[in-house]
């Protein structure tokens, strides 16, 4: 493990400055013309396409057309191309999520609850598809970075940014704008991913320097670009109708987590004997978060159970570069100080440090309690089946990481409530209203996990408490 490095590249990801999270590149939108059977099948694939309705529409269509798909093993172990491999990975990713879970679909279309999934992936596919997965060394299931969000999007007009709504998908289950707006705002957050990778390497390289006046300008800069990143994740409820997510999830599920569908795992043909179990594509998977959490300290709360070990399994489901981004980054943290960037803050009495670090815990906690009510409308009010994608109990869950993040923010404003403060600078202002409204915060959660643990209970009254607090946030 090393002192954070300004660059983490695998050949698609360089996650640095310039980048952050998103591909260097954009993403290939189409395979290469050898692959064009895979990719007719891609196209054709979705729920609705715009002349009509695709394979998925029709009861066992895909297990069908599957059949005289060809195997294209030979070619695709020769391939050394960094973006033809992804975008074949998202190609096989993709036709095997469709092929095993379509039944589950289709029960679902019928009577409300997911049917059970096939468990067998023919050769033609599983041959490939673990092909390709071993050269990115990733597992061989759909994931976040490079099958369904980041390595997914094309631009509809090119000389414009990445707002989701300037967004497509290259490869869709549903073919409708929901899901389409559902994961390009993920991608739409990440545009603005560069600043806040630049902010968190330049704070930890000014702080080593003991450079006070870079520190204040990183963490201002982390602060302002993850308000940002809040107000562009507010559009949610407008990229995506929360009443259309059953549209598409049932095909984002994982196999780990979810025996319900999958039982003892997915056998692949022709690759190896005996089931596999490996997890699905979720937000969890993503970037921004887990990096402010490990960078603000809120990672030091994180409780020891279940939970704690399913986002610690997560990184695993990262790309290697940014696995090690994410090791060099803990330990750069740990070194500069054995309570990481705020107890360097107060060894170096940067007060203004302190009130941008408390800033940035209001925003994750922001971004958290927005989320969180994304999963009470998107998931708790639409759907019975309690696991999510990533195959987590979605209701105890997601609650005990706003918690840790009040946990640090207590601990901040601890540490600047000690010093004598007699200047009213900018900083202050800020320190002072967060400190004012962290009560309010506690109490919504309490409430909402109160109404939560009844035997029964209704995910409208746990929504409309966000209101009564006025802290709707959307
Ligand atoms: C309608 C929108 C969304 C829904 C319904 C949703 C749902 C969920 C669920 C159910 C989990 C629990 C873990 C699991 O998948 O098993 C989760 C976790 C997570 N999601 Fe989302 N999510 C949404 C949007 C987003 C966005 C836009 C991001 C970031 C770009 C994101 C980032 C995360 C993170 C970081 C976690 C891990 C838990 C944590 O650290 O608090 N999610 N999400």
């Amino acid at each position: 493990m090393n002192f954070i490095k300004s660059q983490y590249s695998d050949g698609f990801f360089n996650v640095n400055s310039i980048n952050g999270f998103l591909p260097e590149k954009l993403p290939l939108e189409k395979l290469p013309v050898k692959y064009s059977p895979l990719q007719e099948i891609l196209d054709n694939m979705p729920i609705k396409i715009s002349n009509g309705s695709g394979y998925l529409d029709e009861v066992g269509k895909i297990h069908q057309v599957v059949k005289s798909l060809p195997n294209f093993i030979r070619d695709v172990s020769t391939e050394k191309d960094t973006r033809v491999i992804q975008a074949l990975f998202r190609g096989y990713s993709f036709l095997s999520s469709a092929y095993t879970l379509e039944p589950s679909f289709q029960y679902f279309r019928k009577t409300g609850t997911y049917g059970k999934a096939k468990n067998i992936l023919p050769m033609q596919i599983a041959q490939p598809f673990v092909e390709v997965s071993n050269k990115l060394d990733v597992f061989p299931w759909l994931d976040y970075h490079y099958a369904y969000s980041l390595g997914n999007f094309k631009k509809i007009d090119k000389s414009k940014d990445h707002k989701w709504s300037n967004l497509d998908m290259c490869v869709r289950f549903s073919g409708q704008p929901d899901e389409t707006g559902f994961i390009m705002l993920h991608v739409d957050i990440n545009q603005h991913s560069p600043a806040l990778v630049g902010s968190v390497i330049g704070t930890l390289q000014s702080l080593k320097n003991n450079n006070n006046d870079n520190s204040i300008k990183f963490l201002k800069q982390n602060y302002e670009t993850m308000k940002i990143m809040n107000s562009r994740r507010k559009e949610m409820w407008k990229a995506s109708r929360w009443n259309h997510y059953n549209d598409f999830r049932v095909f984002i599920m994982g196999v780990k987590g979810n025996e319900d569908l999958f039982g003892e795992g997915v056998v692949y043909s022709g690759v190896w004997k005996e089931p596999k179990q490996f997890r699905g594509q979720t937000g969890a998977q993503d970037d921004i978060i887990p990096m402010e959490d490990i960078f603000s300290g809120v990672i030091k709360h994180y409780p020891k159970n279940e939970l704690t070990k399913y986002l610690m399994d997560l990184r695993k489901y990262r790309p290697k570069c940014i696995q090690s981004f994410f090791l060099d980054l803990e330990s750069s943290v740990k070194s500069i100080n054995s309570n990481g960037v705020s107890g360097i803050l107060h060894e170096q009495k940067n007060h203004k440090g302190l009130c941008y670090l408390l800033g940035i815990l209001e925003e994750i906690y922001f971004f958290r309690n927005g989320h969180w009510q994304f999963v009470q409308k998107y998931i708790m009010a639409n759907t019975k089946y309690s696991k999510a994608t990533g195959g987590t109990p979605i209701i105890s869950w997601i609650p005990n990481q706003m918690k840790a993040v009040m946990k640090e923010m207590c601990n901040i404003i601890d540490v600047i409530d000690n010093y004598n403060l007699k200047d009213n600078y900018q900083e202050l202002e800020l320190f002072k209203r967060i400190k004012m409204s962290l009560n309010k915060k506690e109490k919504l959660l309490k409430d909402q996990l109160e109404v939560v643990n009844k035997k029964i209970f209704s995910s409208d009254e746990v929504f409309e408490l966000n209101k009564k607090y006025n802290l709707s946030d959307n």
